[in-house]
């Protein structure tokens, strides 16, 4: 890691401070095109939603999808089971929404207890409700450089909110940090498929030289949940930053005792050229393409 002895050693740009990639306005527009489809699709789509226990940022993550679904007018059906429900119970819930006809889309908020697999779970949801797209059919299909068909939200979201700004991403060094198979391995290869052309380097936990290879980076997605570890030292002037994370750090000077902090430090602003903020950046973009995987679903099991 680069270490500035003074605030002149610091990368710089002329302009003071980069622009906002504003999720909540790029959401926005998605849902107008989301309520034009729906209208013209000639059914309801419906989409269940399955909450394991009470972590309290589920819940509000939960209640988010919900309020989007009410605004689009999708039929939602909210389950909750108990933190101690056995594994077959579950199951047995998703069966059920399986092999129910009015059902288009299923989503099983994560994390799930301890005692739950999140990796088998992906794939006993029936791939074409699977609108978390973390089946193995549908991330297999990414491999394949198939990108139109249920491809994992928040991932998804972001390439939209680039694509929205007009940042072009071809031909363009790429990094993304974190290889969870729900966003950095996605992103990976929604940067690299075909159209959109990045030349794209995944920076995981055993990486040498994170901050030397960011410097080179044009565009950063930052998909580690470690608070505001992406350091201004890293980053190109002009380079575009994309911050995935939602991180809760103690701050007594607020009520609740807590605040929510990306993985980039607020200080990038002033080398980036864009950045998204958090909240208000990628978090309404993985609601609003939850969204949109749903009118798809139905869309394809109405044909
Ligand atoms: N928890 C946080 N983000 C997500 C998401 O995109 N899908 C699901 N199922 N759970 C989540």
């Amino acid at each position: 890691m680069i270490v500035a002895r003074s605030m002149k050693d610091l990368p710089t740009r002329d302009t003071v401070s980069a622009r906002v990639l504003d999720g909540v306005a790029c959401a926005a527009s998605l849902e107008e095109i989301l309520l034009k489809d729906i209208s013209e699709l000639g059914l309801t789509p419906h989409l269940a939603v399955i909450i394991v226990g009470d972590d309290p940022a589920s819940h509000i993550y939960v209640g988010a999808k919900i309020r989007a679904c009410e605004r689009l007018g999708i039929q939602s059906t909210h389950v909750t089971l108990q933190s101690s429900a056995k594994w077959e119970e579950l199951v047995a819930e998703i069966e059920r929404m399986n092999s129910d006809d009015s059902v288009h889309g299923i989503l099983v908020q994560s994390p799930l207890p301890d005692h739950m697999d999140e990796e088998k779970l992906a794939s006993l949801i029936n791939p074409a409700k699977d609108v978390d797209g973390f089946h193995p059919q549908n991330l297999g299909r990414l491999i394949q450089g198939k990108t139109d068909g249920l491809v994992p939200c928040t991932p998804a979201g972001v390439m939209r909110m680039l694509e929205w700004a007009e940042i072009e991403t071809r031909g363009k060094r790429a990094i993304v940090l974190g290889r969870s198979h729900n966003v950095g391995m996605p992103q990976s290869l929604l940067l690299a498929a075909r159209g959109s052309d990045a030349t794209v380097t995944i920076v995981h936990s055993q990486t040498q030289d994170t901050a030397g290879i960011c410097q080179d980076a044009d565009i950063i997605i930052s998909a580690i949940g470690q608070p505001e570890i992406v350091r201004r030292e890293w980053i190109k002037p002009g380079a575009v930053i994309v911050d995935v994370g939602i991180n809760r750090i103690e701050d007594q000077s607020r009520e609740k005792g807590w605040r929510l902090v990306g993985d980039v430090h607020p200080e990038v602003e002033h080398v980036a050229s864009w950045l998204s903020p958090v909240p208000g950046g990628v978090g309404p973009m993985t609601v609003a393409m939850l969204m949109a995987n749903t009118v798809e679903a139905a869309r394809q099991q109405f044909q």
